[in-house]
């Protein structure tokens, strides 16, 4: 059971927790379209707490209501800040983080382009998602019966609130199995993903995923370990996997926030290795571990710590003032969006200078040499799938006069000073 906390965040209002709720005709609780986030704030060995990848993640939400069409009224600004200032009003130092943009209650049927879109962020306690054990012995998964979307069936990149129910089915078949954890394969029958994880195999010292190319989300766990990885000097590649290869891989893990990096000891009755977690996977996930908690500073682009921001919202004791709502709610966009971004390198097809490709996977892969330091093989160039900045709204736009109807006026001289900024606290804070 979910524990409950003071307030949640709904629309720029902090309201207590039983208050938030929607109507029964809330077009996402029918039809499935709006996007959600999961992000951990982790309280690291100094008593500083740090929301891990803030940035990253509100990217991906706003890039998975780009692939919706759906627009927020908020920045990625403003629900970074209302992300901080939620664990703050909760007196939260560690917590899982829920994000939601979803179709409000207006007309129903399929297409319906003028109701509201609502932003909500719920935050809430939650402890190590396949269980304590899971992280220390491994889990035993499952190949499901069910396959991941084609990517012409529905949109892998986006974490959509609809496709999810391909991942209860398979969570739901695998745990009635006995099973911890679901893994499907995609239309094709490689390897594609958990319910709520991707995956990865470790062949002979060589760290080996799935492309983006294939129907997976984009995990923002998994490009960490792809970086921590090539800092270790593990080689790295990105293919497809096929069964019998994850069968006979040394070790296996998922990534994600929620499961963070959880050793796979067994699929489909078949011992991974020697049916504990490696020594790869342990060395990832110490690292991994190191960064989040403990006092590995070595990425400080990748927190967002509680105390480096001014808060834009008034204190605890006074309530958040009501914004008044426009008279009228914006309809969301349809067609193409107003301020097209680049997409990123992995996404537009292209590959990066220096960037080998991998397509399709290669016999040679199973022959990669052990991790020599310094010798990684690494696909993924830097800076390959990182977040784009937000597109500068230009002034007088409707967007910009969204944005300062949304925000408090003391938020928005904050909010230029956050600039995705402070990372690192304050000197002598
Ligand atoms: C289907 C799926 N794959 C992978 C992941 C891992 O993504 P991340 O590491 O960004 O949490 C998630 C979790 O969001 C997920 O739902």
């Amino acid at each position: 059971m979910v524990q409950k906390v003071s307030k949640i965040w709904f629309e720029g209002e902090f309201i207590p927790w039983d208050e938030a709720r929607v109507h029964l005709l809330t077009h996402s609780l029918h039809y499935g379209l709006g996007a959600f986030e999961g992000i951990r704030a982790y309280r690291r060995a100094d008593g500083r707490t740090s929301i891990f990848r803030l940035d990253a993640h509100i990217q991906r939400l706003l890039d998975t209501c780009r692939l919706c069409l759906i627009e927020p009224r908020f920045r990625s600004e403003e629900i970074q800040q209302a992300c901080v200032e939620l664990l703050r009003q909760n007196d939260m130092t560690e917590a899982y983080l829920r994000p939601l943009v979803f179709i409000a209650e207006g007309a129903m049927g399929i297409y319906v382009p003028n109701n509201p879109i609502h932003t909500a962020i719920v935050a809430w306690k939650w402890g190590a998602y396949l269980g304590d054990d899971a992280l220390r012995l491994g889990i035993r998964a499952k190949i499901s019966s069910w396959q991941r979307h084609h990517v012409n069936v529905s949109l892998a990149k986006g974490k959509i609130m609809g496709q999810y129910t391909n991942s209860v089915l398979a969570k739901r078949e695998a745990k009635l199995g006995g099973y911890d954890e679901a893994i499907l394969l995609d239309t094709q029958g490689y390897v594609s993903e958990g319910s709520g994880e991707n995956l990865f195999v470790v062949k002979r010292g060589c760290l080996i995923t799935p492309p983006l190319s294939g129907s997976i989300l984009a995990g923002i766990t998994r490009e960490t370990i792809l970086t921590l990885a090539r800092e270790e000097g593990i080689p790295v590649r990105e293919e497809r996997i096929t069964r019998d290869e994850l069968y006979l891989s040394d070790e296996a893990f998922f990534t994600g926030t929620a499961a963070e990096v959880t050793p796979i000891r067994e699929v489909d009755n078949r011992a991974i290795g020697a049916g504990k977690p490696g020594p790869v996977t342990l060395q990832l996930q110490q690292r991994y571990f190191d960064i989040v908690r403990e006092a590995d500073d070595s990425h400080p682009e990748w927190h967002t710590f509680l105390h480096a921001l001014a808060s834009p919202w008034p204190s605890r004791a006074c309530p958040a003032p009501r914004r008044r709502r426009p008279p009228r709610c914006p309809p969301a966009p349809l067609g193409p969006p107003r301020s097209p971004r680049p997409l990123p390198l992995a996404l537009a097809g292209k590959s990066a200078p220096g960037a080998a490709s991998t397509p399709g996977g290669s016999p040679s892969r199973w022959g990669c040499p052990m991790a020599r330091p310094g010798a990684s093989t690494t696909t993924v160039p830097p800076g390959c799938w990182r977040p784009t900045p937000p597109p500068a709204r230009p002034s007088g736009s409707g967007s910009s006069s969204k944005t300062t109807r949304s925000t408090p006026p003391a938020a928005r001289s904050a909010l230029a000073a956050i600039a995705l900024r402070s990372r690192s606290p304050p000197a002598g804070a």
